[in-house]
Formats: C-alpha cells, structure tokens, sequence
C-alpha cells in the first residue's frame, strides 16, 4: 500500500476526548447537552446505527433519550411526538432515524424538527443556510469527511472535487459543502457515463453510492485522496465499501477504510452538532442577561 490511510476511527476518538471538556463545562453551566434518537420499527441496521449513537452520548456525557415506536405507527403520531420534544428545555437535539416506512413522508418529519434542534442538518432552513454559507447545522457524513481532511491536513481550496451520488443524506449536502471550502466540485449520479472519466479527474474523490466494487484503481488519479461512504456486506458478510480497496490504495495518495473510516466520523459530528446546540442555548441565555 502507498496510499496514507486516514483513520476516522482515531481522529473521532481524539475528537470525543476534547468534547468531555466541553460537556464539563457546559454542566458547570447547568446544562446537561441531552439528544432525543426517535427509531420506527426494528430495521436491524438502523437498531444498530441508534446503539452506536446513544453509546457515543454515553461516553461523552451527553443524555441521550431514545424513543422506540412500532413500524405501524401512524405519521401523526410521530409528528406528535416530534412536538413535544421540540419545547423539551433538556433537549437540544432530536435526531429521527432513517429510512422511515412507507406511510410516512420523511420530508414531513424533518420539517416537523426545531431548525435549532436539527442535529443531523436535514431541515431546509438549515440545508438553505449551508447553500448560502451561513452558520447552520451541517449534515454529520459530509461534516465529518471536512473534518478528517483537516485532520490530515489536506487542503480543499482550489482541488477537484468529485462527489459520486447525489443522495440528501450525503452526495448533495458534500457537494454543497466541497463548494463552501472553494474546491471545484463535479457530481456524479447514476446516469453519469462514463462514470470514471470523471472520478479520474478527482483530487478528492468522494464515493458514496452504496454498491461495493463500484471504484477501483483504474478509476482514480494517482495521488487522489479517496474518501469511501460506502456500508455494504459482501458475500462473507463482511462490511465493505464502494471502493476496492486493496488496489486503489497502492495507487491514491490517502484513503480511507471501511470499516474505521468515515462512518466514526459521522457518528461523532452527532456529538458536535449536539453540543452545538446546547452551547448556542447557553450563549442566548447569556445574551439575554439571564
Ligand atoms: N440513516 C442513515 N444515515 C442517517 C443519518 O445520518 N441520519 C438519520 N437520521 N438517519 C440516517
């Protein structure tokens, strides 16, 4: 291997270590930052995606609360409960997992959510202020990829940045996102053909599309820094990414793992997001002289 590997698992472990502080000092306060996790159903990888969060909370000191209701629920019902957790003083987040089932318009869902308590940055009002460069709550996969480059010091001014899928979770949000920290930036979809002789033209290539195999080293420049979305089982049932990764990293310049890569990223830009919000409560409380 030639390619640097850039570990997301040590950098957010280094990152939970410094929000301890910050949760000590946002107690100190008497604020203790509390994220509400509303999980629909028992899809067994979103069941799994909540433990991790409301682990993370724990170890950081963050509350966590999670809310469990049955795959049947009717979207009223969760829109309810919604309600009530956006005038709830403890908390500061509310994050609802998804994919949600069919009887439930997610849009409907995330514009249910304070804006000042949109955790995972899905609410328009935040996503209008990211496309206006505005001080907003960032979408956790995109944050934390910006993080880990700047963890490894990659600089993204100026560089070609080539986002494979479009998704709102985290294609479009990270092309966005590439576009706020000046890089150039293609998108890439289904119906891009052919598909690498745009991602090797990538300095950073970011590959989130949900199918392993889908880059190799023939699909990147020499040197590119490689940045792999990808969750997928093989046949074995073991986790990989988009990106084959044994021979792309003997040809790009850094890349990242699957597992260890950018999903502890996205977990810990939760925690970030969360202290955000609860430490933007106590500077408006200051402000208010209270
Ligand atoms: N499902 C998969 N990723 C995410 C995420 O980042 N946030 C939420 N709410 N649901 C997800």
């Amino acid at each position: 291997m030639t390619a640097r590997l850039i570990d997301g698992k040590a950098i957010a472990a280094a990152k939970r270590l410094t929000m301890k502080t910050r949760v000590s000092r946002l107690k100190s306060e008497g604020v203790v930052p509390g994220l509400a996790v509303v999980l629909v159903g028992a899809n067994p990888a979103s069941m799994s995606y909540v433990k991790g969060k409301i682990r993370d909370c724990k170890e950081v000191g963050i509350y966590s609360e999670l809310i469990r209701l049955p795959e049947s629920v009717p979207e009223k019902e969760l829109l309810e409960k919604i309600n009530v957790l956006n005038v709830r003083d403890e908390i500061h987040g509310i994050l609802v997992q998804l994919p949600l089932p069919d009887q439930i318009s997610e849009q409907k869902v995330i514009q249910a959510i304070n804006p000042d308590k949109d955790v995972d940055g899905f609410h328009p009002v935040n996503l209008g202020k990211m496309m206006t460069n505005q001080e907003c709550f960032v979408p956790c996969t995109p944050a934390g990829i910006i993080e880990m480059l700047k963890a490894v010091n990659i600089s993204i001014a100026g560089k070609h940045a080539v986002i494979v899928g479009r998704s709102h979770i985290v294609g479009k949000p990270a092309s966005q996102l590439f576009l706020n920290y000046n890089a150039t930036v293609t998108i890439c979809h289904s119906k891009t053909t052919p598909l690498s002789d745009y991602t090797r033209q990538a300095d950073i290539l970011v590959v989130a599309v949900g199918r392993a195999g889908l880059i190799g080293a023939e699909d990147v420049k020499t040197g590119a820094v490689v940045i792999d979305v990808g969750m997928n089982r093989n046949g074995k049932g073991k986790l990989v990414g988009d990106v084959v990764f044994k021979e792309t990293s003997e040809k790009a310049g850094f890349i990242t793992p699957v597992p260890g890569g950018v999903g502890p990223m996205t977990r810990v830009m939760l925690l970030e997001n969360t202290l955000k919000a609860a430490e933007r409560k106590v500077r408006d409380r200051h402000d208010d002289g209270k």
